[in-house]
């Protein structure tokens, strides 16, 4: 008899965009491995029926995107301590029948960083720019890795405000919500500036002095497409070691991928290339 094959699935609306088959597609082909790695785009009023029923429809887990992490993170039976404090699931897997979820944004972050800005998490003081759901990951991984003072600095204070509020009673760290429009006060003596949101680009916006950054200050963006965000040019002109936001995407990858299929892959070059390969290829 043959072994079964193991499906795995990223779910979305609209989902055409993802690049996680490229990347679960590589692994599983990198590891010999008889899996799958399927797009499914899935209607609203659809959602809740496919994410409760995967075990009749034969996936092991499977990766959620925008807009269902928020509901997912509603429905699932067992969420871990990131998901829990993040607010949003965007992997999940059938263990014992019982449907668990986490969220791997924070892991991928901190792990782009370990690989292109090593010593990263010694750092002081960071700032994120931005308060949406992608900011609560990134602050997350601050305090998971032990930065000192987080300081977060939106457009709309009182997001900023709720999102500090939020993560006070988590780990030592002194976290602040900050104006806009002192963000280079802010900026002040920070090691790392964190960008989430998308200021620069597509004419959105002028992207911000930084000049009072501590010159040592490492600047990375979530944003991958494109790989060089205005933000990232500027800082680099300023002599700044810059970490653009791919890896973040690929590392989110891993712990997934090993749920679902038993082998922890690595991000490598080739993978890196790959991904932008096809990127270019969709623009
Ligand atoms: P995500 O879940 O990807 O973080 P989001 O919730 O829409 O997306 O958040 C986008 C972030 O980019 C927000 O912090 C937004 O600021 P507001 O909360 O004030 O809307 C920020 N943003 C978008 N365009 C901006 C701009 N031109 N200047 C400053 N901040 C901007």
């Amino acid at each position: 008899m043959g072994e079964e094959i193991k499906r795995a699935f990223v779910c979305g609306h609209p989902v055409s965009h993802s690049m996680s088959p490229v990347i679960h597609g590589y692994w599983l082909a990198h590891h010999n491995l008889t899996g799958a790695y399927e797009k499914v785009g899935v209607a609203p009023e659809q959602f809740s029926k496919f994410i409760t029923s995967l075990q009749e429809t034969g996936f092991v887990g499977g990766n959620i995107t925008i807009p269902y992490k928020e509901s997912t993170f509603d429905i699932v039976s067992r969420l871990d301590d990131a998901a829990r404090h993040i607010g949003a699931v965007n992997t999940v897997w059938l263990e014992d029948g019982l449907l668990h979820g986490t969220n791997t944004d924070w892991i991928g972050f901190a792990s782009n960083l370990d690989q292109f800005a090593q010593g990263w998490a010694s750092a002081d003081k960071a700032v994120v720019m931005g308060a949406g759901g992608a900011a609560r990951g990134i602050v997350y991984a601050l305090i998971k890795r032990g930065i000192g003072e987080i300081h977060i600095v939106n457009r709309t204070r009182s997001r900023a405000d709720q999102l500090a509020a939020s993560f006070s009673s988590l780990g030592a760290a002194k976290i602040e919500a900050d104006d806009w429009p002192t963000l280079s006060k802010s900026l002040h003596g920070a090691d790392l500036l964190v960008n989430t949101t998308s200021l620069g680009l597509d004419g959105n916006g002028e992207i911000p002095d930084i000049s009072g950054l501590s010159p040592s200050a490492v600047v990375t963006d979530i944003v991958y497409s494109p790989l060089q965000t205005p933000l990232l040019k500027s800082a680099a002109k300023a002599g700044h070691l810059t970490v653009d936001g791919l890896g973040m995407l690929l590392h989110q990858a891993v712990p997934g991928f090993e749920k679902w299929f038993g082998i922890r892959p690595r991000v490598t070059d080739e993978l890196r290339e790959l991904v932008i390969a096809e990127m270019d290829k969709r623009h």
